[in-house]
């Protein structure tokens, strides 16, 4: 239950995170933006902290293993979708951290505490980290389409129970 939990959470605040960062980065200067700017940021995150969480009990635990109807090609096309989505997860916000810092900004999650300042600003850097974060962010998106429609495939066209696993209460 806690991987399903996870699952669509990390998944809600992604998609979050994504559009906040689509429109805040088109909006003309105002204090609306500064606050969706924080917003995003925590987001961001958030899902940082939530996807280390889902990587340690994935490592420490065994998934489900695919039915038998499903060919190699298809469980190794998953398990590199699967591994890749997991490293963009941590790399999208990784990036965007790195590059407000190199900005020369903190990150006060939640407006509450201090994040570690663990780079000073950096003119060169923040614009090779601002392309990065923006170019990986588009990456994770065209893998979480492809993700998307494997799921309704399975269900559909192969109808062998494989979205219903990740669905509450079953
Ligand atoms: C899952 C997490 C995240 C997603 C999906 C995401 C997505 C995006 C997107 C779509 C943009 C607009 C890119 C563009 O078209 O120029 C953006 C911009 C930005 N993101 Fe993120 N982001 C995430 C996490 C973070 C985190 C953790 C931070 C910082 C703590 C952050 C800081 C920024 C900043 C400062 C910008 C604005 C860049 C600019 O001014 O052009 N993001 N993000």
């Amino acid at each position: 239950m806690t991987t399903i939990i996870l699952h669509w959470l990390v998944a809600l605040l992604i998609v979050a995170a994504f559009a906040l960062g689509t429109v805040m980065t088109d909006m003309r200067i105002s204090p609306a933006k500064l606050q969706y700017y924080s917003w995003h940021k925590w987001l961001g995150v958030t899902v940082l902290a939530l996807v280390g969480l889902r990587l340690l009990s994935r490592l420490s635990g065994t998934a489900p293993a695919y039915p038998d109807s499903m060919p190699a090609w298809e469980k190794q096309a998953a398990r590199g979708t699967h591994a890749l989505l997991y490293l963009l997860m941590l790399a999208v916000p990784l990036s965007g951290y790195f590059y407000t810092l190199a900005a020369g900004y903190p990150v006060v999650y939640l407006g509450l505490f201090e994040l570690p300042v663990l780079i000073g600003p950096h003119p060169e850097l923040k614009h090779f980290l601002k392309t990065l974060h923006a170019t990986l962010t588009y990456i994770m998106l065209a893998l979480v389409i492809l993700h998307v429609a494997a799921a309704l495939k399975h269900y559909f066209i192969d109808q062998d129970g494989i979205l219903q696993r990740m669905l509450p209460g079953k």
